[in-house]
């Protein structure tokens, strides 16, 4: 018998319904011992947001200081696992606080230690940087990272800005005024999750993860926008500088929170269609570029 952890937390839900359709084919293997477990905060974070919530959570999301949490039940933490799924959400181009603050935690490096690890990201469109810091906290906990599936909103990157501005604020996945698209991972792609926990039951029956990543990528697991990576990788830098400064604004804070709030619809709004027109006025010239990123954020 082979022992399974899956390990989640989502506001919405939607996250967690991506995880347990990855992990159906491995529930209904007679062979695997399937545990679930949720990542739970002390203190809750809100759900759906208001303007002043969703901001305050910038520095330390992006900082990635760690909030509490409650301690993982000692039937999860006294096993050893053959595989461990560990699925995030992305805030502020980083890994959210409940899943940073698990990474960081000392039952955490226990659970991941010398233990092979999958793991599963679903978030509006940028995440490619967000697992580049996974990965250093994986290895810190000394975890052997194997896989890495990225869901994402498919619409175009400012229709995704709005539709998912509505959702967090309204905490209801609907059409915003009629006529956008539903916000967040299409249901089609949250409802054929389940062809990925084939692949995984397939490699763990084998006891070889050596092709798994080509095969999520095979089976479209792993979107790469080269665009969208430039626009993380520029947001990296002007949101440490922004998150550093806040983080030191004891009682200015909510002030300079508000200053950060219209430098980032001005960022979203002007500056972004900017790198998009660059992004492809350069495109015959950067070929070589966006096939080495697609190709580097794609494998573990
Ligand atoms: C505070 C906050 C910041 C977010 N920042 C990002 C981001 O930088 N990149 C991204 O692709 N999605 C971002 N999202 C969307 C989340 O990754 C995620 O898709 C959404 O919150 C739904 O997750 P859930 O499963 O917890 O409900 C953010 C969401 C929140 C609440």
């Amino acid at each position: 018998m082979k022992n399974v952890l899956v390990i989640h937390y989502s506001q919405s839900g939607q996250l967690t319904e991506i995880a347990q359709n990855i992990a159906k084919p491995l529930v209904e293997n007679p062979e695997l011992n399937v545990s679930f477990h949720t990542i739970s905060p002390v203190k809750p974070y809100p759900f759906p947001w208001n303007k002043d919530t969703f901001f305050d959570v910038f520095p330390e999301s992006f900082l990635q200081i760690p909030t509490e949490l409650n301690p993982i039940p000692n039937e999860i933490l006294d096993k050893k696992y053959d595989l461990i799924l560990f699925s995030y959400q992305v805030w502020y181009l980083t890994p959210s606080i409940p899943a940073n603050s698990f990474l960081k935690s000392s039952q955490a490096k226990k659970l991941l230690e010398n233990t092979p690890v999958v793991t599963i990201i679903a978030c509006r469109n940028m995440w490619a940087l967000a697992q580049e810091k996974v990965k250093k906290l994986l290895k810190a906990n000394n975890a052997d990272l194997k896989g890495n599936l990225a869901f994402i909103d498919r619409a175009g990157n400012l229709i995704s800005v709005v539709t998912i501005v509505d959702w967090m604020f309204s905490g209801i996945k609907k059409k915003y005024l009629g006529i956008f698209p539903l916000p967040g991972v299409s249901q089609k792609d949250i409802n054929e999750a389940d062809k990925f926990g084939k692949i995984i039951n397939e490699s763990l029956s084998q006891n070889n993860f050596e092709n798994l990543q080509e095969k999520f990528v095979e089976n479209n697991g792993v979107y790469v926008s080269p665009y969208l990576v430039n626009v993380d990788k520029k947001g990296n830098f002007i949101f440490s500088k922004w998150s550093k400064f806040i983080s030191k604004r004891k009682n200015t804070r909510s002030s300079w929170l508000k200053v950060f709030y219209v430098y980032l619809f001005i960022a979203i709004w002007v500056i972004s269609p900017i790198v998009y027109i660059l992004h492809v006025l350069t495109y015959p010239l950067t070929f070589q570029k966006r096939k080495k990123a697609i190709k580097y954020y794609q494998s573990v």
